[in-house]
């Protein structure tokens, strides 16, 4: 795609004042007097529109988007078929509960759901509002349909800030610092994370699948395991991509011990990573699979998809709430669907990962800080090699002061992340890399 017009919106850099300028300024002190401290800004330009791959700022300036609000407007922001959707089911009707009186757009995106996450097994989903209210009700399904109680997770994971997705969670700060005592029965495994695996990355698959079987046999015992729940590429934890193999390995052995597997998709789904879903790259058929994120074009949806037997196995009226699968997000996911099909953006993906993998590894030749370059299609990172985050956090500071939005990740700070819309246009991709190095060039030389 080239860069034209999206939304009327041109699709460019524009900066007018320095980033954030005054209107947003002052916006901002409203903020601090309103707005819970605890609640943080990355970059705080207040925003007044956006459209494709730009965001425009209350002081007109026009940001070039490589975070997608973390990994959700993978159709763009505004995005055309959304917009028409989501105006049309207001005009109708806002809201009547699916559990009291149900409407046909939930049950299609439960269909479509069934059809495009991994596995040809006959499938069921029920939908929820958030990505962690998706990941407790995995949880609880796998617990009630197995009736074992632990949970075994691993190390980099993020799943959410809820109490039982804060167990669940990996880092303690910012996520989980005096929120505790936390969910119990949730055991911690070593993920296969080559980069910084103690005996390097060629044994790093067979290691961790050590450890992680070892963890499980002696410290919880196999048959009290309700689920194994994993990131098929870790976000919060640094966009890491485990070991070739390990997670078909993990699968299998889950399958083999009555264990069911979790796959989180709620940052890897919907097209981000080259294909629908991660778990195709890593060869493994979930058995439950949490989507958030990307599934409705910014709308707040989530789901819960998985084999039919295990999702039927729970009681009426035990899973729900007021607002999961409201009609607006329906009619919004169902649009932001359609928009990934017609505009083949799984390819537009792996066409950004090209693009942006030359670039990424030529700071990696020149800036010997960079440890690694990683990831798949449009979810790819930096991780510096010293695990502090002074580094990841003047670069994207850098970026930020001219008009590019990037995002930090990893356990240690250490991680410049980015998530540029699927249908960003090359010419706004090219843009926002050039600002990237000079970034690069300002901080580290
Ligand atoms: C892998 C993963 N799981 C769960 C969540 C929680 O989703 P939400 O913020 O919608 O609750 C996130 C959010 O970043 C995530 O990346």
């Amino acid at each position: 795609m080239t860069t034209g017009t999206s939304q009327g919106i041109e699709q460019r850099r524009v900066l007018r004042t320095e980033i954030p300028g005054p209107r947003s300024r002052e916006l901002h002190a409203r903020k601090v007097a309103a707005v819970a401290s605890g609640v943080g800004t990355t970059l705080p330009a207040y925003v007044v529109r956006a459209g494709g791959g730009i965001v425009v700022d209350v002081d007109d300036n026009q940001l070039i988007d490589f975070g997608s609000g973390i990994a959700v407007t993978n159709v763009g922001n505004s995005a055309p078929r959304v917009v028409d959707a989501v105006r049309a089911q207001v005009d109708d009707f806002t809201h009547t509960c699916f559990m009291i009186t149900p409407y046909e757009s939930y049950v299609a995106v439960a269909e479509r759901l069934n059809e495009l996450t991994p596995g040809d097994h006959e499938k069921r989903t029920a939908l929820f509002n958030s990505g962690a209210e998706a990941v407790e009700n995995a949880v609880k399904i796998a617990r009630h349909h197995t009736g074992r109680s632990a949970v075994v997770a691993f190390d980099h994971a993020y799943h959410g800030r809820t109490n039982l997705t804060m167990a669940l969670t990996a880092k303690n700060m910012p996520y989980k610092h005096r929120f505790g005592p936390f969910a119990g029965e949730v055991h911690r495994v070593p993920m296969a994370y080559p980069y910084r695996w103690p005996s390097g990355s060629a044994t790093c698959a067979d290691e961790a699948f050590e450890a992680f079987t070892a963890t499980v046999r002696v410290q919880v015992g196999s048959d009290n395991v309700a689920a194994v729940i994993v990131e098929p590429i870790q976000g919060e934890g640094g966009f890491i991509v485990p070991a070739p193999g390990f997670l078909r390995r993990v699968a299998q052995w889950c399958a083999a011990e009555g264990i069911l597997l979790i796959v989180d998709e709620i940052q890897t789904g919907f097209c981000r990573t080259g294909d629908w879903f991660a778990s195709t790259h890593e060869g493994i058929v979930p058995d439950l699979i949490t989507t958030a994120k990307g599934i409705a074009g910014g709308l707040p949806l989530a789901a819960v998809t998985g084999r039919a037997e295990i999702m039927d196995s729970v009681h009426v009226g035990g899973l729900g709430g007021t607002y999961g699968g409201n009609p607006v997000a329906c009619a919004a996911a169902l649009a932001a669907i359609d928009t990934m099909q017609a505009e083949d953006l799984c390819g537009a993906a792996r066409r950004i990962e090209s693009t942006m993998l030359t670039r990424l590894a030529a700071l990696a030749a020149k800036f010997d800080q960079v440890g690694e370059v990683r990831g798949r299609g449009a979810m790819l990172a930096v991780e510096f090699a010293e695990p502090t985050p002074a580094l990841a956090g003047a670069v994207s500071a850098a970026c930020h002061r001219t008009g590019l939005i990037t995002l930090t990740a990893g356990t240690f700070g250490n991680v410049l992340r980015f998530l540029p819309p699927l249908v960003i246009g090359d010419d706004l991709l090219i843009e926002g890399l050039d600002i990237l190095d000079a970034a690069f060039q300002e901080v580290l030389s």
